[in-house]
């Protein structure tokens, strides 16, 4: 039984589906099978990012709504990769129900080491559809006070969905912005904040951005692949240490 991790953040645009993506090609490139679920109805963007695009013919929805099966649904992204997309309906509004997904998860589950729920922005619906079922979560903030404190709220209703393993993903991270911004002395500072666990650091890193904006791998060697790549060690249960240059 694999195991299933909800990206989400509570604010928008703070990197879910590029940490989602990121940690399963990562993951993918360790030989394990990989499910990326895009749980952002109307505004997917998974399935630009892995470059599975062009194929794809059914949705998340159709599965839910019986007008497929599951593997109908899901796309290799790139071949022998061992990285998959259930895409989430091009238009529209979430109309997944909590225990529909309760039912699906697990499923899914059976077939991949690790199925990622990228989570839509916000603590609504859609944000419950995407972690309801999941056995953890990684909370993805730029260090920002905004984002921290969005990541805090998130950090609370996760719980209350019943995920109580819940970790940080500080994203977009730079030095010299972090200092001239000085909200926080240091990262401690931003942890404390958002009270939630560190998990990774990811650094701002154009290279990484323009890949995956394009549908491509990201280098393996840019400084927010290898922060990827450690990330996919600790899921595995690994005592990978965050480097103190990223
Ligand atoms: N580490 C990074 N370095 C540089 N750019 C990044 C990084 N992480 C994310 N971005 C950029 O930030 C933008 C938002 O990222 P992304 O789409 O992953 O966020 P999101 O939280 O999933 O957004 P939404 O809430 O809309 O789903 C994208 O243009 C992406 O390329
Ligand atoms: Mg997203």
């Amino acid at each position: 039984m694999g195991v299933s991790v909800v990206v989400t953040s509570g604010k928008g645009g703070v990197g879910k589906s590029t940490v989602a993506l990121g940690v399963g090609r990562a993951l993918a490139q360790r030989g394990r099978r990989v499910l990326l679920v895009d749980c952002d109805a109307g505004l997917r963007s998974l399935d630009r990012m892995t470059g599975a695009e062009e194929n794809l013919v059914f949705d998340i929805s159709d599965v839910v709504f019986g007008r497929c099966a599951p593997a109908e649904a899901i796309y290799p992204c790139g071949e022998g990769q061992g990285l998959y997309l259930l895409p989430a309906p091009a238009a529209g509004e979430n109309q997944i129900r909590p225990a529909v997904m309760r039912k699906l998860v697990p499923v899914l589950s059976r077939y991949y080491d690790y199925v990622f729920l990228d989570s839509p922005a916000g603590v609504g619906g859609g944000f419950r559809t995407a972690a309801c079922a999941a056995d953890r979560a990684l909370i993805v903030c730029s260090p920002d006070p905004v984002c921290v404190r969005n990541a805090g709220a998130a950090r609370e209703l996760l719980l209350k969905l019943g995920v109580e393993d819940r970790r940080l993903v500080i994203n977009r991270f730079s030095g010299p912005l972090f200092e001239a911004t000085g909200a926080y002395p240091d990262l401690d500072g931003v942890i404390d904040a958002a009270g939630v666990r560190l998990f990774g650091v990811v650094p701002e890193d154009q290279l990484l951005a323009a890949s995956f904006l394009r549908g491509r791998k990201a280098p393996e060697m840019c400084a927010a692949m290898k922060a990827m790549s450690r990330m996919a060690g600790r899921l595995e249960g690994e005592a990978v240490p965050i480097p103190d240059e990223l």
